[in-house]
């Protein structure tokens, strides 16, 4: 559990903001936290666009009605955006200065690993209390079994696999299927476990392009009549077309490829995502009300639990080797 905090005044006034990538479930959060902080008799103002909106003084009061029928929609009804200027000291001392102008005591940040490191700079500079809540599709925070939005992409990553399947396997074709993870392979990891891939190429690795062949032809030997590439995106999207043009040209393996991109980020979240996102926007509103600031809610071990800011800023580690382990065995 972390530490208490020394922030002494009495928190009346709460501001949320969405940072970075969106992601499926944002809203929820978001519905939560105004919910729970009105019914707790806390004051609730929704920063828009993110830190680039703080910073041009966009907030406005948030009523029990301004979260009325979100929970069901994707995106983020206060909008989001990457703000490379909070990386700058004197900017965030900036956003201090514009949150105590408006009577805002604390901040509730729903965002990723680039979020937070803004966010917890911009506490532990000017003594500010922040709260983070992990929104990401990418599941890739350290400190946090799961973030909000990454069971919805997986089911969308699924959905859209189980179609190319189809038509794959009426043309005894193999498909290269990009999802998003510029960083990260775990979506990747995911969706190739639940679709039964043939292989699945992370966005960290160097592609063994005798194995990649050999996974296909094994498959085409014993008749299969579809194969299956998650490729995770890595720094560049696309780069699955350079991998099927090596595919064509030194192993004289033809493909096909389809790119999810950004269709991944959008859709009503699921289930999981609604429930662990309600979950969490209330424990962030726990944090503030019992003085736990300076921490991210997370799901660790079956659990609901606060855990340092600082702990929750790096990358968590990616290639879940056990899961890939399974993918081979189950794909032969
Ligand atoms: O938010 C995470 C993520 O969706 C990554 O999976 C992806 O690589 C990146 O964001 C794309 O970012 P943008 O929408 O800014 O192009």
């Amino acid at each position: 559990m972390a530490k208490k905090s020394t922030v002494n005044t009495k928190i009346k006034h709460i501001g949320v903001l969405t940072s970075g990538g969106d992601s499926p479930g944002m809203n929820c959060a978001i519905r939560s936290i105004v919910r729970s902080g009105i019914y707790h008799n806390l004051k609730v103002s929704g920063i828009h666009r993110g830190y680039t909106g703080l910073l041009e003084g966009e907030i406005t009061p948030m009523e029990v009605s301004s979260v009325g029928n979100i929970l069901q929609r994707g995106g983020t009804i206060l909008k989001t955006s990457r703000c490379a200027d909070f990386m700058k000291k004197n900017v965030r001392e900036e956003a201090v200065h514009i949150l105590r102008r408006k009577g805002i005591d604390a901040l509730i940040v729903i965002g990723g690993d680039g979020s937070f490191n803004g966010a917890h700079l911009m506490s532990k500079e000017n003594d500010y209390p922040v709260i983070g809540i992990p929104g990401t599709i990418d599941n890739d925070i350290s400190g946090t079994s799961y973030t909000i939005g990454f069971n919805t992409a997986v089911e969308t990553g699924i959905e859209a696999v189980d179609r190319i399947r189809d038509t794959a396997a009426s043309h005894e074709r193999t498909f290269l299927v990009e999802v998003m993870g510029r960083n990260s392979g775990t979506l990747a990891l995911h969706v190739g476990v639940c679709t039964g891939a043939e292989n699945i190429l992370f966005p960290q690795e160097k592609i063994n392009y005798e194995q990649v062949a050999a996974d296909i032809k094994r498959g085409i030997a014993r008749g299969k009549n579809s194969s299956i590439i998650i490729v995770a995106e890595g720094k560049a999207e696309g780069r699955s077309y350079e991998i099927a043009k090596n595919l064509k040209t030194k192993f004289k393996l033809d493909s096909r490829v389809c790119i999810l991109g950004h269709t991944q980020r959008g859709g009503a979240p699921s289930a999981i995502d609604r429930f662990f996102a309600s979950k969490m926007g209330d424990l962030a509103i726990h944090a503030i009300i019992n003085k736990n600031f300076n921490t991210v809610t997370v799901y660790v071990d079956g659990k609901f639990s606060l855990s340092p800011i600082d702990k929750c800023l790096k990358k968590k580690d990616l290639v879940e080797q056990e899961y890939l382990d399974l993918a081979r065995v189950l794909s032969i």
